[in-house]
């Protein structure tokens, strides 16, 4: 049940209305709601729930440590994929036994930190880097446990940039090379293979794919059963999708996801990890920007806000949809606009012909459903510092992360001496 409501005309998030926040907090900024997350986490876990089961939270989708304790605090793991990732997690309160490390380029450096904390799995994208994990491990003197990425070859209907799971992307090890690949691993002195991995794309709304997905996980599960190699942990991946455009969307049927993994793999008896990034926190938070202008024209409306696609990237990205709302409840008449942000790029575009009530200097509006893939993805462009993030508890908010100084921003740069004066 979504947080964000208008009472006496104030948008709210739980019992806070936002602009109180912005009374305090410059904007841009992000807001989310902690019972939300907290709601989120608990209903996937009912939804799975009879399954020996562990939800790890894919921490790229929001890595910012409240957030991250929010959840672990309710027994979640965290499926990380830096060395950055992994120590914010740590931090966070998450138990090393509950973090899976996947991504295709792990370096030495940080395997062997993840070997030294005793990580559940390494998730295994390629031979060179289960050589690599290897050799890293006889070098500490441990075994590392790990599962192998497949590649099912199986299209699901998403953007182009964020599918995976078909034999053009980069990740996980061909289908066709996974027994070669599974047998060589099981070999390898200072390796103990445990599970099977799979992830197939992101903001899956039909679940069908998963389902072609998980048959080839049980066909190669039987071959290396019958192998003797023991797979006690299949990772199922995320991909789950949000509703972002309500009149053009439709959420994932979570009863029939469910039933796909009973149909396909109960029979195996092993541990289910799921790794949920934007279905627990997308729809939990969102970007509060302020209108600097409006510029009427005979062609277009721009309403020019001060958040800008370095703050938040889908919308230029990947031509995201984002519902955009009035802070203030208002019964003035519709006008189109285009709502951009201020960095000197026609690609800058949160919204094109959006019809919202007229708006002008001052004004307050929400980006919605920026909880996951928003502050994560921001940069610096334009010299423009990374924004604040803050958290709502009730009635209570508080900020879990400060407005970058822009001192420190351009204080990074050094002068070499040749260049001193
Ligand atoms: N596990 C693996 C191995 C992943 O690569 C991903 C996401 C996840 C789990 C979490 O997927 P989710 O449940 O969040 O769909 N920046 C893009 C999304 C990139 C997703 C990358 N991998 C966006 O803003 O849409």
């Amino acid at each position: 049940m979504s947080e964000f409501k208008y009472k006496s005309s104030q948008l709210h998030i739980e019992g806070v209305a936002i602009s109180t926040i912005s009374k305090s907090i410059p904007t841009p900024f992000y807001v989310y709601s902690a019972t939300m997350i907290e709601n989120n986490f608990l209903s996937l876990q009912s939804r799975l729930s009879d399954l020996n089961h562990l939800i790890c939270f894919a921490v790229k989708a929001n890595s910012n440590q409240a957030v991250l304790r929010t959840l672990a605090a309710l027994g979640s793991g965290a499926d990380v994929v830096s060395l950055g990732e992994l120590k914010r997690a740590l931090h966070a309160g998450v138990p090393p036994h509950k973090v899976v490390f996947s991504g295709v380029g792990k370096k030495a450096h940080e395997i062997e930190y993840a070997l030294e904390q005793g990580i559940l799995q390494f998730n295994v994208e390629s031979v060179a880097e289960l050589h690599n994990i290897n050799k890293v491990a006889i070098k500490c003197n441990k075994s590392a446990n790990i599962a192998i990425r497949i590649n099912p070859d199986v299209a699901v209907d998403t953007h182009a940039k964020i599918t995976t799971g078909t034999a053009e992307n980069k990740f996980g090890i061909g289908y066709e090379q996974a027994l070669d690949t599974f047998v060589l691993a099981d070999n390898l002195p200072a390796i103990t293979v445990q599970g099977i991995h799979v992830h197939i794309g992101s903001q899956i709304t039909d679940v069908t794919p998963f389902k072609a997905a998980f048959k080839r996980v049980a066909d190669l599960y039987k071959q290396l059963n019958a192998l003797g190699i023991d797979i006690k942990v299949l990772d199922l991946g995320g991909g789950l999708g949000i509703c972002y455009d309500p009149e053009n969307d439709s959420l994932p049927d979570m009863a029939e996801y469910r039933q796909i993994i009973e149909d396909e793999l109960s029979e195996f008896n092993c541990q289910y990890i799921v790794e949920p990034g934007r279905s627990l926190t997308a729809d939990t938070g969102c970007l509060v920007s302020e209108v600097i202008y409006d510029k009427l024209g005979t062609d277009r409306n721009f309403l020019i806000v001060d958040a800008a696609m370095n703050d938040f990237a889908r919308p230029s990205l990947y031509d995201a949809y984002h519902r955009i709302s009035p802070v203030l409840e208002s019964t003035k008449p519709n006008k189109k606009y285009d709502i951009v942000g201020p960095v000197c790029e026609s690609g800058d575009t949160f919204a094109v012909a959006r019809e919202l009530p007229e708006l002008e200097s001052g004004d307050l509006v929400v980006i919605q459903d920026c909880g996951a893939y928003g502050a994560v993805m921001s940069g610096t462009y334009n010299t423009r510092p990374l924004i604040a993030e803050v958290m709502v508890k009730n009635d209570a908010f508080a900020v879990i992360r400060k407005r970058q100084n822009l001192d420190d921003l351009i204080n990074l740069d050094q002068i070499p001496n040749w260049l001193a004066s």
